[in-house]
């Protein structure tokens, strides 16, 4: 018999008709957390999850769950899911893809009329990307504990309204509590070259880098562009720049997959004549060994202290975020091999450089993540692509992957 196949066509339909929610001018998505196509968004998922005859439901967080039942009412459902928002400038499959193929998945299950013995779950994580309210992988976190509730719903975006505002002025903030997870499974673009450079189909994922992400604030003084002479200036941005330049610095020359990245600046006053007395800046570092992440924290720490002194301002360095490198689950990762192997599909193993709500889930259930390839590597960017082909095959994987896992009821004979 030939192995059952998604529907590679449907899938595409649904991300192109979700794209279009926060559409961009040049062929992107803007659907940062919580905003009003956040809401439409989400909105459209839970529609078509109760076309699927899925119950849905939303917990305090945000984080929104469609379930399609098992025939064993006592076991833990095997969770697929993914993300709904983006990033300002993000692009069509970031996140969507792993909320789709959950959703392609169980159509999948209904139209081949397959019971499975554990229920199957559908996630969309509140608020992954970190863009618009710090930190990253929010909702997921506070599924897994990692978070306080109370803590997730106080942070504020750049215009200092909160989660919690947010939430319940897009009529999402639900009552659910966490509940038991039997697995966890998140389809992915790769958002990086290999793949693609390799042609390999399939990205079976090992885990993910380390991340620490920090908060800095660089305080000199407000001076007048004109008269102030360059000797006698605090300059921040001058300082905040060499930082720019360190981060850039320290991750070319440290080992691991060494990573660092100042995405985010805040001049103040902002105005052309007047030399900046502060600037707030974002700072990341990733890393495959968490002590290596450790050593260029530290270095880094170092260096500020020596800008601190040239450029005779203060820096403040407060870490935000810290999670260390993780491992997924052998098993379940030996399962998306072996469904890749059985379909057919070229595939290699590989770590991911960017987070995922995989990364906490994998702290309470055993966790694999499936990678298709993206064009140029490129995500996190409006242009972000990837092919129908590489997207259903990569949804095929985790259609096998999951009822390897859940286990198979019942099949009605075709
Ligand atoms: C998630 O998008 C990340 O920053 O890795
Ligand atoms: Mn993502
Ligand atoms: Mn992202």
């Amino acid at each position: 018999m030939k192995p059952l196949r998604v529907n590679g066509e449907r899938l595409w339909r649904s991300l192109m008709e979700l794209a279009r929610i926060g559409a961009t001018a040049k062929g992107g998505v803007k659907r940062l957390a919580l905003s009003d196509v956040d809401r439409e968004g989400r909105d459209r998922f839970v529609a078509w999850a109760r076309e699927a005859g899925m119950q849905t439901r939303c917990d305090a967080i945000g984080n929104l769950f469609a379930l399609r039942h098992g025939s064993d009412a006592r076991a833990a459902p095997i969770l697929l899911g993914s993300h709904l928002d983006s990033q300002p400038s993000g692009g069509k499959f970031d996140g969507a893809y792993g909320v789709m193929a959950g959703l392609e998945v169980v159509r999948t299950l209904n139209d081949a009329a397959i019971s499975t013995r554990a229920p199957i779950e559908v996630a969309a994580w509140t608020n992954e990307e970190g863009s618009r309210f710090p930190p990253g992988m929010m909702g997921s976190g506070v599924f897994t504990g990692v978070h306080a509730l109370d803590f997730a719903l106080a942070q504020k975006d750049l215009d200092g309204v909160t989660v919690k505002e947010e939430l319940e002025r897009i009529g999402y903030r639900g009552s659910g509590q966490p509940h038991p997870v039997g697995a966890y499974f998140e389809a992915h673009i790769e958002q990086g070259p290999v793949l693609e450079a390799t042609r390999t189909q399939i990205g079976v994922v090992q885990g993910a880098l380390g991340q620490r992400w920090f908060d800095v604030i660089v305080t000199g003084q407000d001076a007048h562009a004109g008269p102030t002479p360059m000797d006698k200036r605090q300059d921040a941005l001058v300082a905040a720049s060499r930082l720019v330049i360190e981060v850039n610095r320290i991750a070319t020359t440290f080992p691991d997959y060494a990573r660092g990245t100042v995405g985010q600046l805040q001049v103040k006053p902002n105005s052309r004549n007047v030399v900046p007395g502060e600037v707030r800046m974002s700072t990341e570092f990733r890393n495959a060994s968490d002590a290596t992440l450790l050593a260029m924290v530290e270095e880094y720490r170092r260096v500020a202290k020596e800008v601190e002194a040239a450029c005779r301002v203060s820096i403040d360095v407060r870490e935000i975020v810290h999670f260390p490198p993780s491992q997924f689950a052998p098993e379940l990762v030996a399962s998306v091999r072996e469904a890749a192997r059985a379909l057919g599909f070229s595939h290699r193993d590989i770590i991911s450089g960017a987070g995922h709500d995989a990364v906490y889930l994998s702290r309470v259930a055993p966790t694999a993540m499936i990678f298709v390839p993206c064009e140029g590597g490129i995500s996190h960017n409006e242009t972000e692509s990837a092919t129908p082909q590489d997207l259903a095959a990569g949804c095929d994987v985790l259609l096998h992957a999951v009822l390897a896992r859940a286990g198979v009821a019942s099949r009605q004979e075709a």
